[in-house]
This record gives C-alpha cells, structure tokens and sequence, in this order.
C-alpha cells in the first residue's frame, strides 16, 4: 500500500462485537441507533451498501431490502457477520477499503455507514468514494461522532479538556479515532455530492450513572423524543444524517456491479474462486463467502 494512502484503523482480530455490544451494557445506544435508522431509511428498496459492516450488528435492520452488500476492512469481522447472520443469499460480504471502493459507479440505490466514519483520516475521500458507488437519488444515511456534544461543552467550560469544541476541525482524541463538527460535516456532504435532507441526535443519556438509575426502556423513549430536535440544534455525542445523492452523477455502467479497486475498469470476470479483472488481470479471491479486495503490497 502506497505511503500517501490514509491509515486505516485495522480491526482484523478483534473482539469488537462481543466486548463493546454484547457486554459492554449498550442496549441503549443500540436501541435508540435502532429508531434512528427506522426513521431515515427508506422502507424498502433493491441495493444497499453497508460502509463499515462489523459483525453486522446493524445489517437485520436493513431487511426491506433486496440485496445488503456488507462491506468492512476486516475479514474476521465479516466472518463474525457470516456466523451471526446465517445463510442468506440476500447478503453479500465484501472485504475491501472504504478507499478504493470495488464497485461500478451508480451501483445502490442506498448506503449507510454507522461508527465508522470516526475511524477516517481523510473523511471527504471516503464519503467521495461512497457516493460514486450511488445512484442518482440514492439514499446515504451517515452517523458520526459528534465533538460538539454536552459533555465536551462542559468540561471544556471547567476546563477539564483543552480542545474547544465549537471549533470546526476534526479532533482525535484516540489514535485513528476522531470527533467531527457537525458543521464541518454539512459542508462535506454538499461538496461530495449529497444534499442533506434530515438530522436526528442519537445518544442524549449516554452516561454510565444515568443508564444504571434509569430504566432502558425509559431512555430509549425520552431520547427517541429528542431525536427530532436534531434538525435544529446538534448536542449530543452522535448524529444520524439522512442526505440524498445529487448532481455530478458518476457514469453508470449498465450491468457491472463490481469495479477494480486498482485500475478500475469494470470489466470484471467471475470465476468460482474469485472475481478476475479483464483489464489488469488481477485476481480478487473469494474465500468462504468473502470477497477479498484488500489491497497487499503485491497488488
Ligand atoms: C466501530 S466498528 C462499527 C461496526 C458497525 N458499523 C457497528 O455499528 O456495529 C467500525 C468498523 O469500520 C471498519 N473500518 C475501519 N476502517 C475501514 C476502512 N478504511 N475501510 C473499510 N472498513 C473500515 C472496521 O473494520 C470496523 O468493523
């Protein structure tokens, strides 16, 4: 991989899903990212692209649609995705990096990408590359990580942290883990080709006295309440963004689904063991169920 690439924030190994979801006492911020994305995403529809998949925590929630390509750096969390998910022959699973995307221009007609975006060095590249992969009027529902949140206004106040969080840079606070603005995000989205229609703000209780005084049930619906004041004013510690792909269209080319990463041609060949590029020959193996587009120093 070239030095100027931007680093990636490798989860290959990880126990990610098991530590941080299944017991890590987050049931209510994965219930209320639950009626955050019942609000924005459409019902129903033909291709969705997953940006940063995991195990696929996410992916049942994306049942009103034909076909969910789950796409994540990781192989081993894709396989985590394989086992909890089961056979489905609805979802594809795609290794590949959100950089140097391997699909046809134009190919979904909708894309998410939750806690994942905070993971970006270079955030503009990737949501550029996630909106080539849509079609005209696609729809993108995006989360990020919001550093203009209560608990940094406040200790920011007391000074107990350095970094204001009403400037509009990105902060990172944690290697390869960053906070955005909201305004910075606004601005991103309309110079990669996205018009945002709709905010909601995900996430307002999450403190750890709060969630153990207070009923989960309770919280998820105060905070569902208060998801739609996200339109407004954006304080809390995460954000759904609903925005609609336009203008600039990508070509579309009629029937490939599949791009090479490197040369980018589409003239892509299945073969049982993989996908071969006509173009430059190169061969993107599939293993157990895996597409693997990662990209080696040998590619
Ligand atoms: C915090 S996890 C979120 C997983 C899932 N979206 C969820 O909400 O449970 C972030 C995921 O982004 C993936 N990721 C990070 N950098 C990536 C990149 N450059 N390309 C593709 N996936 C990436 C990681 O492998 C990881 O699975």
């Amino acid at each position: 991989m070239s030095t100027d690439h931007p680093p990636i924030c490798d989860y290959e190994g990880s126990d990610y899903q098991e530590r941080f979801w299944d017991e890590g006492e987050r049931q209510y911020e994965h219930r209320v990212e639950q009626v955050a994305l019942a609000r924005l995403l459409p019902k129903s529809g033909n291709k969705l692209l997953e940006v940063g998949a995991g195990a696929g925590r996410n992916t049942p929630r994306y049942g009103g649609f034909d076909q969910v390509t789950l796409l994540d750096y990781s192989i081993t969390q894709l396989q985590q995705a394989q086992a909890r998910l089961g056979k489905d022959p609805r979802f594809l699973y795609v290794a590949a990096d959100v950089y140097r995307l391997p699909f046809a221009p134009g190919t979904f007609d909708a894309a998410t990408m939750i806690r994942t975006l905070h993971h970006m060095a270079a955030p503009v590249d990737a949501l550029r590359q996630v909106r080539s992969t849509l079609a005209p009027d696609a729809i993108f529902i995006l989360e990020f990580a919001n550093k203009r949140n209560l608990k940094a206004i406040l200790r920011w106040i007391l000074r107990r942290q350095d970094w204001n969080p009403f400037a509009h840079h990105a902060i990172e606070f944690e290697k390869l883990n960053f906070n955005f603005h909201p305004v910075a995000i606004r601005e991103w989205l309309n110079g990669t080709g996205f018009s945002l229609e709709r905010q909601l703000t995900v996430s307002h209780f999450r403190l750890a006295l709060l969630k153990r005084l207070v009923p989960t049930g309770l919280l998820v619906g105060l905070d569902s309440l208060f998801q739609w004041t996200g339109n407004w004013w954006q304080y809390s510690p995460s954000v759904f963004v609903r925005a609609e792909a336009v203008g600039g269209e990508p070509a579309r080319s009629e029937g490939a689904f599949w791009r090479c990463p490197m040369c980018l041609s589409t003239e892509i060949l299945a073969h049982e063991s993989g996908l071969q590029c006509q173009s430059c020959g190169r061969l993107w193996p599939l293993v157990n169920g895996v597409y693997d587009f990662k990209v080696s120093s040998e590619n």
